[in-house]
């Protein structure tokens, strides 16, 4: 039997305190966590998705156990509504100290020589174009306040052949090499950008992945030498580090959380 190494109810620490904090796909999954976990670790968050409802039960929630936390509709597929959104959190807190972009869509599983033209637009325009807009909105108010981290959110499935969903992986590992290249161009600025590659986690993408291809969820699962896939707060835990000042001198890292499944 799998020994649970399940961390997930750390006390909080305080650890983002007085920061103010931009998070996309957080109306589910590992956005909703990450909104949750750096509230309780007092940073102002503003919570950005196309789910009006669900991003508002979410900050109702956060409000609710005493955090400060807004919501913002946005579709990553319009740069004018990244934009907006970003600017949304100037026009509430005047300053923008971290950001955490993480929202993104699956692709249709299937081989390379299946994957539409569809598909690979649709792959390139959310899951990467769209974190190009959001980080040069970002650095722009990040500029005025005098610095800040970013943090974007890549997968396991950039790191090699990502059998099943290589649009997705071949977007993921080109945003890689622009939290890279932006590490190095933004450390003047004292803007620190690092990279997450989550490996196999509980959320509603996996759940899409498993209805289109059974045996998804099994596979992943025995693939990870933890022998679990990860709860959604044990990805944003690392986000939350990555965007704290208690990682200063960290930038340009992409940073595994996959239960070992990379190594
Ligand atoms: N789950 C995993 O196993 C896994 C593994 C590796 C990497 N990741 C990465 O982790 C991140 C979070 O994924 P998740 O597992 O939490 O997935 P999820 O539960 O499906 O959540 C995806 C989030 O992205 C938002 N989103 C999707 N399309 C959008 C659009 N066009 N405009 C604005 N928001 C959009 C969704 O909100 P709305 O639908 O409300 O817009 C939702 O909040 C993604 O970058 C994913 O690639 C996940």
């Amino acid at each position: 039997m799998t020994k649970n190494m399940d961390t997930t109810h750390s006390a909080p620490v305080g650890l983002l305190t007085g920061k103010v904090i931009f998070i996309t796909g957080a109306s589910r999954g590992i956005g909703a966590a990450a909104a949750r976990l750096f509230a309780s670790e007092r940073a102002a968050v503003v919570l950005a998705a196309r789910g009006t409802d669900a991003l508002d039960r979410v900050v109702k929630e956060i409000r609710a156990d005493g955090g400060v936390a807004d919501a913002v509709t946005m579709d990553l597929a319009d740069r004018a509504s990244i934009r907006a959104a970003v600017d949304r959190v100037w026009e509430l807190h005047g300053r923008l100290d971290g950001a955490f972009n993480n929202g993104a869509v699956a692709q249709q599983p299937g081989p390379v020589d299946a994957t539409t033209d569809e598909d690979i637009d649709k792959q390139f325009t959310v899951n990467f174009r769209s974190h190009w807009t959001a980080m040069n909105a970002e650095v722009a108010l990040m500029r005025r306040s005098g610095g800040g981290a970013i943090v974007n959110t890549s997968s396991i499935g950039s790191r090699r052949a990502n059998a099943g969903l290589p649009a997705y992986g071949a977007m993921k590992r080109a945003l890689n090499s622009l939290t890279e290249t932006a590490a190095v161009d933004l450390a003047p600025a004292g803007i620190r950008v690092n990279g997450i590659t989550p490996g196999g986690t509980v959320t509603e993408m996996i759940d899409e992945w498993e209805a289109a291809t059974p045996g998804t969820i099994e596979r992943i699962s025995a693939s990870i030498p933890m022998g679990r896939m990860a709860e959604p707060r044990e990805i944003a835990e690392a986000a939350a580090w990555l965007l704290s000042d208690r990682a200063s001198f960290v930038t340009g890292a992409i940073v595994p959380v996959d239960g070992g499944a990379g190594a």
